[in-house]
């Protein structure tokens, strides 16, 4: 359905304090199209949507909607216009029902003026059977997973009959069977007529359902297309402003001493786990949901211990009840929920980074001179965006931000450095560096585990690969020998 356009913003511009977030952007929306917002972390897209939706008030600039000008001076006043926002970090009300959440708490009266839950019920059922959603509208919004947090959401935008959608990184908190039904969700709200902005760091996504791109690079438009006429190799080139060579830059590292041993590691959740890992090695660790990798992470850190079993570091057998533990022994652990698990957001990013040194070291008095040359390497080194090292982490785009979780545990030198989808949220460009910077690592020693659930990152960066299945490790494979087939034949319980 080739559309009308539906919306059109004109040269809209919005600063914040040492920033140009917004130069002079314009984009139109037509209905029924799919329309992609790429751009490097911190290049503005989330501003850009937050301005279409009455988040923040552009400087400069218009916005019209169906061909009138239209000003959003709050949340509602976009909502009401018919601009929906699926945001990464979705608001609802946890202790309503679902059909609560999907009626925005106007609730449905009858005729004597009492609530008709019925009639919510009933309308709340239509629209989800709509996206072929079998989801109870009675459920409490808190028991829903975060799959169908999201599907509630796009439920919402369609009962409030919205003309623009709008999803920020949608599938960044999803695993590949909730990835495939968003798409098709999608798909259907496509051919309703709704235009639906998508943001994604995700190439083949972008690829796959999107009909229009645009690229954005600090803050200046700088490409539109259809997205037929466009490669990878172009749109990557376009955000980054140079071409990558190499996606995945992989050294092979001369591999040294084994360094950690899990022996016959087990608990309620995992069973007879046996591994070792080389310095200079990266594992990766790869699972379906529930499969037991990412608790196995957690189990080496000390964060859900083991209770049969033993490590070995170096040789000697270490006892790790708790993270200090796991710290003591040379054991990092980045989490993939960086911003609840790895931040402080009111503090600076250079307190951020320096965080757990001072806890492992156990130091009580404060350097200046080291805080700062460690933030200013940092920032460097993994191209932070930020105005400096003193602003508040939570005035960062959401990939610098997990940039800076990244920086606080590199910098106490782990032996053994556990990372969960390492590069989540973060864009191509800076994707590769990260990469870099973990071949540095493995040359200066360091043992990476690396528990993903993207393959060409797996196969491509891995030394070693451990799938897991039902709380086991159900294959093990070298670099040479692990596919993509055998990766996950092992992963559904494949015996191979
Ligand atoms: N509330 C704010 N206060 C100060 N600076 C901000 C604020 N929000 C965004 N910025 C800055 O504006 C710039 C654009 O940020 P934005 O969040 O739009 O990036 P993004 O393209 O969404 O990136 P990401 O892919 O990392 O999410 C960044 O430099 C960011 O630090
Ligand atoms: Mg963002």
């Amino acid at each position: 359905m080739e559309g009308r356009i539906v919306f059109k913003a004109s040269n809209i511009c919005k600063s914040f304090p040492g920033v140009k977030a917004l130069n002079d952007v314009s984009f139109e929306l037509k209905s029924g199209e799919i329309f992609a917002l790429l751009g490097e972390n911190g290049a503005g897209k989330s501003t850009f949507i937050k301005v279409m939706s009455g988040i923040y008030q552009p400087d400069e600039g218009v916005m019209e909607i169906d061909g009138k000008s239209a000003a959003f001076p709050t949340p509602r006043s976009a909502f009401d216009a018919g601009i929906s926002v699926v945001h990464q970090e979705l608001n609802y009300i946890a202790v309503l029902s679902v059909a609560e959440n999907i009626m925005m708490s106007n609730h449905l009266v009858n005729k004597l003026g009492m609530v008709d839950w019925k009639r919510m019920y009933a309308e709340s059922k239509e629209v989800l059977s709509r996206l072929n959603l079998d989801i109870d509208p009675h459920k409490i919004m808190q028991s829903c997973s975060t799959a169908e947090k999201q599907q509630i959401e796009i439920a919402k935008a369609l009962y409030w009959k919205a003309k623009i959608l709008i999803l920020d990184e949608p599938t960044s908190a999803l695993n590949n069977a909730e990835i495939e039904n968003l798409m098709h969700y999608l798909e259907i709200v496509k051919e309703s007529g709704v235009a639906i902005v998508y943001i994604s760091h995700k190439l083949e996504e972008i690829f796959r359902i999107a009909d229009r791109v645009g690229v954005l690079r600090d803050g200046q438009q700088v490409g539109l297309m259809n997205v037929k006429n466009t490669t990878p190799d172009k749109l990557i080139s376009l955000m980054v402003g140079r071409t990558i060579r190499d996606m995945y830059p992989k050294e092979n590292n001369a591999r040294g001493d084994v360094i950690m041993k899990a022996n016959n590691l087990g608990n309620r959740v995992l069973r007879n786990i046996n591994f070792e890992i080389r310095s200079g090695e990266i594992l990766g660790i790869y699972g379906l949901l529930g499969s037991g990798h990412i608790e196995l992470g957690k189990m080496i850190f000390g964060d859900m211990p083991y209770s049969e079993g033993y490590i070995e570091v170096e040789g000697k057998r270490v006892r790790i009840r708790n993270p200090s533990d796991a710290l003591r022994a040379g054991i990092a652990y980045v989490p993939s929920e960086r911003k609840t698990e790895g931040l402080v957001l009111i503090e600076s990013v250079q307190q951020n980074i320096v965080t757990v040194y001072y806890e492992k070291e156990k130091k009580k008095l404060v350097n200046t001179t080291y805080n700062k040359n460690s933030s200013t390497h940092w920032i460097q080194k993994l191209r932070i965006k930020t105005p400096s090292p003193y602003t508040p982490t939570a005035s960062l785009s959401g990939g610098n931000q997990q940039k800076v979780v990244l920086a606080k545990w590199m910098e106490v030198n782990p032996k053994v450095l556990i990372m969960v989808d390492p590069t989540r949220g973060i864009d191509v460009g800076s994707k590769t560096e990260i990469y870099q910077l973990l071949g540095e690592f493995c040359k200066q020693g360091i043992s990476i585990i690396m528990i993903t659930s993207e393959m060409p990152e797996l196969l491509a960066m891995s030394d070693r690969v451990l799938v897991m299945y039902q709380g086991r490790v159900n294959g093990e494979f070298s670099r040479d020998e692990a596919d993509q087939i055998k990766v996950v034949s092992a992963a559904i319980g494949g015996n191979i």
